[in-house]
């Protein structure tokens, strides 16, 4: 039997295998009892004492080639690099099924969102925004909100430290959008139509509907014959939008300083049946945006008026997915976000 032609069958078998079971195969095909290798051995007692060292010296080189060969195989396929069989310690075991990656949500409050910038995009709104650290001025002064009113106040207001003396003027994390009026208004000549959407902070008592930092969305669209009833339209038009099915919508009176009028306006989602759920639920303050602002901004007198509005995300993503308490959208449980 030729030796070498017999380790160059071995060496290239071997490069082929895959699995444990396989190579038991090969084990036993090149170095088992019965093995080509193993009856040579046998034979060699019927050799010359010279020809028997000869001859056994070259096969027990190549029976420990075969075994190393055997040896290192055997970790390789027991480290894991391919499918483990029955009995293997394998970490790996590519013949399992595999595990699906679970796929993320959008939070309810990204959904709605979106869906009602997108609304209001369609309507000709550009979208802008500002900072959630707000000056005392722009916060409450420029929108007609005097030192003595009782939203300044430490119940309502959280108050950024001041570092030194000399700031100009004092800091706070914005109660309202409200601010980005002004703002605007000082760098830009109307017509034009607004939303700003953003984060609001307000240090008041949490319950089911109100949240100590929240999302708004300020709209404002000033022109020269802007007014109330282009408000109702665009609103109505945009709850429609987003709900998708019969909601009803209320306009209240009320009154804010930098507005006038000012209405509030309420939303309640109707039944199948026509019969309507629950309570009303206020998603924004709005009205006519009040002169005295458009002076402050050095707009032409009495030449441009508008409409400018508040509304509350958590709100109406509350009447949309029927969640009752404001606090969950900010509460980590994983089951009620799974449900977006
Ligand atoms: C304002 O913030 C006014 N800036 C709105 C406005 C803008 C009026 C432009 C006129 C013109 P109000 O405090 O009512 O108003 O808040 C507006 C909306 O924000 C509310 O209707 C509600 O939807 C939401 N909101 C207010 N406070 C909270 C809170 N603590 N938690 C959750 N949502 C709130």
């Amino acid at each position: 039997m030729d030796l070498e032609q017999l380790e160059q069958k071995a060496k290239e078998s071997i490069l082929l295998i895959k699995e444990l079971q396989g190579l038991e195969k090969w084990r036993i095909q090149y170095l088992g009892r019965k093995s080509p290798l193993s009856l040579f051995f046998n034979s060699l007692s019927k050799l010359s004492l010279e020809e028997r060292k000869r001859q056994g010296e070259k096969a027990n080189k190549i029976r420990s080639f075969l075994t190393n060969l055997y040896t290192n195989k055997k970790t390789e396929l027991e480290k894991g690099f391919f499918p483990s069989v029955k009995g293997s310690s394998s970490l790996l075991d590519i013949t399992q099924p595999g595990h699906k990656k679970a796929q993320g949500h959008l939070h309810p409050l990204t959904l709605v969102s979106r869906e009602m910038i997108a609304s209001f995009e369609k309507m000709g709104f550009s979208i802008i925004e500002g900072p959630e650290i707000e000056t005392e001025y722009y916060n409450f002064d420029a929108l007609n909100i005097p030192a003595d009113h009782p939203a300044r106040e430490m119940w309502d207001t959280l108050w950024i430290k001041q570092k030194t003396k000399i700031q100009k003027s004092k800091t706070l994390l914005r109660t309202h959008t409200s601010p980005m009026q002004v703002r605007y208004m000082e760098k830009n000549q109307p017509p034009f139509r607004i939303i700003v959407p953003g984060r609001c902070f307000r240090y008041e008592a949490t319950d089911a509907s109100h949240e100590i930092q929240f999302y708004q969305i300020e709209g404002l669209m000033v022109g020269e014959d802007v007014n109330l009833s282009n408000f109702k339209a665009i609103i109505s038009e945009i709850i429609k939008d987003i709900f998708k099915q019969k909601v009803s919508v209320r306009f209240r009176p009320s009154f804010f300083p930098f507005v006038s009028p000012g209405v509030e306006v309420d939303i309640k989602q109707e039944m199948q049946g026509g019969q309507s759920t629950d309570k009303w639920l206020e998603i924004m303050g709005a009205g006519m945006v009040h002169p005295d602002l458009f002076k402050r901004v050095g707009y032409e007198n009495n030449r441009w008026q508008g409409f400018a509005f508040g509304l509350g995300i958590e709100r109406v993503a509350m009447i949309k997915y029927k969640i009752n308490d404001i606090r969950l959208f900010f509460n980590p449980d994983i089951r009620f976000l799974e449900q977006f």
